[in-house]
């Protein structure tokens, strides 16, 4: 019988992990479970560092962005002896299970815990929308519509002073974000990493709206995005606990090359953390409320190591398993329409 939970947010933040909190409580609750909310992530895990959550401790952070339990990237497959010490920490706290709410690497690390012992289920989040088996995760409308502010914010100024302005979105190896909100801000081009672009192409895009008497230009840039005239030097070498390289400075060189390429005075932006900040739009809140509900459920019902998933209108359980095999990427065909806005 479930008498205590726990629940962690690992991997980077994103607007409406609160929401999920939250929710995994009240439906707790209504079990007469106790929560106690695991702090930073798998860390927290390893150091045993743990509050008590109640419906009062959860009052009024629905709106609230980031995650009131903080996060790591912390693995513990990464750390000697670190399998060990996450299970007999769980027997230590008394956790009849746990929800891991997080990305790939999060649930990955939820999933081989499962089968070593530790009852888990997931709750899938990133703004990068890149995990597998869900139509979409939370956080992900918010940051798209952060960019797409930000995007027509850019096109007022890069018209008023005959400029491009190249912008880059975040979203690691998968386009979502960059199209979407390139697609939203009418960008005049955009770079994913799904499909390897052209400067060259780009640059006599530019030259035919300026000759046209268009003369300004929005480029959207994925930080991960790919080249077939463009060789790309990473800002930084550094990777994190699951092998992820830090991303980011793909705007600056993509902007001197635009410049030199055209001669048009060209600028870039980097978005970056700005994604992830911040309250979460509605759809978000609600979403995250629906999949940490749906968390409860499944501890009930005893489906562990699956996740709750958005699949069509529902809210459905699905294999961890099936989650994490793959990236889900920006398909050809949805790329196709944003490329016919180009220009
Ligand atoms: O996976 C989410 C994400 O925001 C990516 O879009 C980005 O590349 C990465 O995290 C940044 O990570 P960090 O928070 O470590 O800078």
């Amino acid at each position: 019988m479930v008498k205590r939970i726990g629940i962690l947010t690992g991997g980077g933040d994103c607007p409406g992990l609160n929401a999920v909190i939250r929710a995994v409580v009240y439906k707790a609750s209504e079990y007469g479970w106790e929560v106690l909310g695991v702090r930073y992530g798998w860390k927290g895990m390893l150091n045993a560092d743990a509050v008590p959550l109640t419906k009062a401790d959860v009052e009024g952070i629905l709106p609230l962005g980031g995650t009131i339990l903080k996060t790591s990237r912390t693995n513990p497959y990464k750390v000697e002896g670190g399998e060990t010490k996450v299970l007999e920490n769980a027997k230590k706290m008394g956790l009849d299970c746990l929800v891991a709410v997080g990305g790939e690497d999060t649930l990955g690390v939820a999933y081989k815990l499962t089968k070593a012992g530790l009852k888990c289920v997931g709750v899938p989040k990133t703004i990068d929308n890149d995990l597998g088996a869900t139509d979409y995760t939370f956080g992900y409308q918010t940051a798209v519509q952060i960019a797409t502010d930000a995007m027509d914010r850019l096109h007022t100024t890069a018209k008023s002073h005959d400029r491009v302005l190249v912008c880059e979105v975040m979203g690691r190896h998968a386009g979502w974000m960059t199209t979407d909100a390139g697609m939203a801000a009418n960008a005049h081009w955009i770079f994913i990493p799904e499909e390897k672009g052209s400067v060259e192409e780009c640059c006599r895009m530019l030259k035919e709206r300026y000759a046209r008497g268009e003369r300004y230009g929005i480029i959207a840039v994925a930080e991960g995005a790919e080249f077939s005239d463009l060789d790309v030097k990473l800002a930084s070498q550094t990777t994190d606990a699951f092998g992820h390289v830090r991303l980011g400075g793909i705007a600056e060189t993509l902007a001197k090359e635009i410049e030199k390429r055209t001669g048009f005075e060209t600028r870039h932006v980097v978005l970056g953390h700005i994604q992830r900040g911040g309250s979460p739009i509605a759809y978000d809140r609600i979403l995250a409320t629906r999949l940490g509900y749906k968390a409860v459920e499944m501890i009930k019902n005893g489906q562990f190591g699956m996740m709750s998933s958005l699949r069509g209108e529902k809210i459905e359980a699905v294999p961890i398993e099936e989650a994490v095999k793959a990236l889900k990427t920006v398909p050809r065909n949805y790329f196709e329409v944003a490329k016919t806005f180009f220009g």
